[in-house]
């Protein structure tokens, strides 16, 4: 029996292709969506679906943005208890121009509030934050946890797959793969610009780029949000595609749960708390970082170090990463930690 979450289920991610990827999923019996808008609607509309989930919608009271009424927090306590894996795509997202640093000063607090909730009502739950500036947003989450004595290192993650899903699409635009999803290649460091680091040398089964198009493959698998952002011209950012990479990562985990191994997907996580992490940890000098994680039942079994195999151009690229890293990171401890006044 699985029971899933969607929280911020209104929205471009949530609405439509997340929660509905999660109704129709063979792995989910029931499903809850949370939003301060709408979702009775979503989950209406959703529940005439004949697949084997369960639905249910819970909105905050109306006007309530702040979370702060006694309605909205017996919303989060209907839709939050006895969750399994809480999946989180609330808060705003970019128009052209914009960083996904540029959303930290709303989306820290959707982030915090939400987490705080999980916290109280699905402490044991898988936590997946979607919602940018996922290098903040996530220590963010588990500075949160940690407050509230409940954080487990191995059941937080950052999604970073849109990421992976990225390089295997613009990779296969070039070698002519026809399934480029078959071609695992490894994305790692962290989700925004220069943090995001792919290593196309580790790439399974190997893959020939051309000398003078590495440079511009790199830059669109690190700039590819800003691609879609241009595109959608001010209605936003990546939603369909996000949806498709957000319940690749909730399938994945949800296999590995069932017993399934040699489950490995890249995610964004807290390096001192999970096993294989300390290594990355020492050689980054960061705390949070994306690698490849070989998934269990509890979460993560396993933090991959692919780091030392990086070739020269490689190591120069995380380097960089790093170095965006450590800001990022520190914004979101230090949210918690020293609250805005
Ligand atoms: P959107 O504005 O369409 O939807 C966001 C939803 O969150 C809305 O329905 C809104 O009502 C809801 N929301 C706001 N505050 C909330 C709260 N306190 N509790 C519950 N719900 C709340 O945005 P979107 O396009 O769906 O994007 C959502 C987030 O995902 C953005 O921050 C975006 O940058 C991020 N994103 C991340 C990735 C990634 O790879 N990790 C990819 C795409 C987008
Ligand atoms: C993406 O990578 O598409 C998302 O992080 C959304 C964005 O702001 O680019």
């Amino acid at each position: 029996m699985v029971k899933a979450a969607v929280l911020g289920a209104s929205g471009g991610i949530g609405q439509q292709p997340l929660s509905l990827l999660c109704k129709i999923s063979p792995l989910i019996d029931e499903l809850t969506l949370f939003d301060v808008v709408n979702t009775p609607g979503v989950a209406a509309d959703l529940s005439h679906i004949s697949s084997v989930a369960k639905i249910t919608g819970h909105v905050a009271a109306k006007g309530d943005f702040a979370g702060k009424t006694q309605e909205t927090e017996d919303a989060k306590k209907a839709a939050l208890t006895g969750v399994d894996i809480a999946i989180i795509p609330a808060g705003v997202p970019r128009k052209p121009g914009m960083t996904r640093d540029d959303l930290f000063k709303t989306n820290a607090g959707i982030v915090q509030g939400l987490i705080e909730a999980i916290a109280k009502y699905s402490p044991d739950a898988y936590i997946l934050v979607i919602s940018n500036p996922v290098n903040s947003t996530v220590p963010i989450a588990a500075e949160v946890l940690t407050k509230a004595g409940v954080f487990n290192p191995k059941k937080l993650f950052g999604v970073t797959t849109l990421d992976v899903v990225r390089a295997e699409t613009f990779v296969g635009e070039i070698s002519g793969a026809k399934e480029p999803a078959k071609t695992t290649i490894p994305v790692v460091g962290g989700h925004s610009g220069s943090t995001i680091v792919p290593l196309f040398s580790q790439a399974k089964p190997a893959v020939d780029i051309p000398a003078d198009k590495l440079d511009a493959l790199v830059n669109r698998v690190q700039f590819g949000g800003d691609e879609v952002v241009k595109a959608k011209d001010g209605a936003g950012s990546a939603t369909l595609s996000m949806a498709y990479a957000g319940f690749r990562f909730a399938e994945a985990l949800l296999k590995a749960k069932k017993g399934e191994k040699n489950v490995v997907e890249p995610a964004f996580v807290y390096l001192p708390g999970v096993p294989g992490g300390e290594e990355i940890q020492k050689a980054t000098g960061v705390d949070y970082f994306s690698v490849p994680i070989e998934l269990g039942p509890n979460g993560v079994e396993k933090a991959i170090n692919i780091l030392p195999k990086a070739n020269d151009y490689e190591k120069k690229l995380l380097d960089e990463a790093i170095k965006g890293l450590k800001g990022n990171i520190e914004s979101g401890v230090n949210f918690v930690k020293s609250p805005p006044s």
